[in-house]
């Protein structure tokens, strides 16, 4: 995809956004992981528009999750709905998480990790990670992997394409830097450049 130029993007703001895919995801089952609140909240919305088997808003806060199901209910009018918790900043909340889902649940279509922190401070989080590593990156690769089973028993049972979806932005951003880094430290020929740089 080509890049955008600056005015190119500024331009594009003051666009109107193109209308929300619509898809019938009738009979699936769909969890959206930082439910509560920003991007997670609206995907949620978004979920709830198109017919889902269930939807799951899987939150730290329960409260907080209560509050979003009772405001996504009334703007979609959607009733498959339903709270669970899971603190992404301790692996056995994830894993308790993951066993009840896998124990209570037939099946598992689509899987949004959204949830995410950016703190620019150290600290470390209850397993004694970094907690930007541990809520970005390795709690997301638990859930995961301790879903997997569940994801591919759904593929085989009910003959469906079950997927998971991650926000990508830092894992991009932070690949994008090492290639530049990459870029910059070698002696390249344009088009070897131009292609590291894609
Ligand atoms: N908005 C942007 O411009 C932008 C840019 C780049 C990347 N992103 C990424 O996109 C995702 C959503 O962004 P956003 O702006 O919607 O963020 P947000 O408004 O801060 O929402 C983050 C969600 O993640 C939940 N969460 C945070 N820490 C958690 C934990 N330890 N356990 C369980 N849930 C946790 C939050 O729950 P609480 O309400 O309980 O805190 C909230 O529901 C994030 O991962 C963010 O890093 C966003």
């Amino acid at each position: 995809m080509a890049k955008l130029t600056v005015v190119q993007f500024l331009r594009g703001q003051l666009k109107s956004f193109p209308p929300p895919e619509k898809r019938d995801v009738s009979g699936k089952t769909v969890v959206v992981v930082g439910a509560n609140g920003g991007i997670g909240f609206e995907a949620a919305k978004h979920f709830a528009r198109m017919n889902p088997g269930k939807l799951v808003l899987a939150c730290r806060d329960a409260a907080k999750g209560q509050s979003a199901l009772v405001a996504i209910k009334k703007d979609t009018g959607c009733e498959n709905m339903e709270v669970r918790t899971v603190e992404l900043a301790d692996f056995d909340s994830v894993a308790e998480f993951a066993t009840k889902f896998e124990q209570e649940e037939a099946r598992l279509d689509i899987l949004v990790y959204n949830a995410g922190v950016a703190i620019t401070k150290y600290g470390a989080a209850k397993d004694g990670w970094e907690t930007n590593l541990h809520v970005n990156y390795l709690s997301y690769s638990l859930l995961q992997l301790l879903l997997l089973s569940l994801l591919s028993k759904t593929a085989t049972t009910y003959l469906t394409r079950p997927r998971t979806v991650v926000r990508l932005e830092q894992p991009a951003l932070l690949g994008r830097c090492a290639r530049r880094r990459t870029v910059k430290s070698k002696n390249l020929g344009e088009s070897e450049r131009q292609s590291l740089l894609r």
